[in-house]
């Protein structure tokens, strides 16, 4: 199995003070820095634009995964890359041409993570997978933070984890939406080894404790 990380998604931080919440989240022992860019069109939210990941960037050296939520992403992968990202996600529901798209990632300099959501099929991916670095699978609508995890999404974890060992590709498996103590579990034990969380880690008034509770919960799946 690959690395086991814990990515808060700084959605659920204070947006007011968002370097110190950046920089207390790393303290905390977070591996990477999840950012969730919408756009009012793919998902109803609006959110966080490539300035404001030029402005994380320069609170951490931690790596910054960039999950965009956003109709025809062609459009912005180099400006999210010349910002700091250093993986950038798109959806396949966004993506006509995703080979296209997976390409330009790779060619501005970032690792290739595709999305599907809860109800895609994990197929939708296979064909793709010794082209990418990482796969999302949504536990949870995209859109908005703090919704209830999303089980069905499960199996299209499984799935994947067992293409990428079939095929002993090194891809990364990561589930975002409703991760908290007592879902993780069950992400890690289908094969799921990136974890995002937002409210489970900002939500709570000890990030190092909801790090470590949720890092332990998954090692233990
Ligand atoms: C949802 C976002 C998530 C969100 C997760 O559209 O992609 O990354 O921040 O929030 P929680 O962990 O609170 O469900
Ligand atoms: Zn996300």
């Amino acid at each position: 199995m690959p690395d086991l990380r814990i990515a808060p998604s700084i959605l659920a931080a204070d947006f007011a003070r968002l370097g110190e919440e950046v920089r207390a989240a790393e303290a905390a022992g977070a591996d990477w820095i999840h950012v969730d860019v919408m756009d009012g069109h793919f998902v109803p939210n609006i959110t966080i634009g490539p300035a404001m990941v030029e402005a994380v960037r320069r609170c951490t050296d931690l790596p910054l995964d960039v999950h965009l939520m956003i109709e025809a992403p062609d459009r912005y992968v180099g400006d999210f890359v010349s910002a700091g990202a250093d993986t950038v996600g798109v959806h396949v529901e966004a993506c006509p041409h995703l080979h296209r798209s997976v390409q330009l990632i790779r060619e501005a300099g970032a690792r290739a993570c595709v999305v599907i959501n809860p109800a895609t099929p994990a197929n939708a991916v296979e064909p793709i997978l010794s082209e990418v670095d990482q796969v999302l699978v949504m536990t949870v609508n995209p859109g908005f933070g703090g919704q209830k995890f999303i089980r069905s999404a499960l199996p299209a974890v499984e799935q994947i984890r067992g293409w990428v060992e079939r095929d002993g590709l090194q891809v990364d498996i990561e589930v975002d939406g409703g991760i908290t103590a007592d879902t993780i579990a069950e992400a890690a034990g289908a094969g799921a080894n990136v974890f995002v969380a937002g409210t489970a880690v900002f939500g709570t008034d000890d990030y190092k404790a909801a790090i470590e509770t949720l890092r332990k919960n998954a090692e233990a799946a």
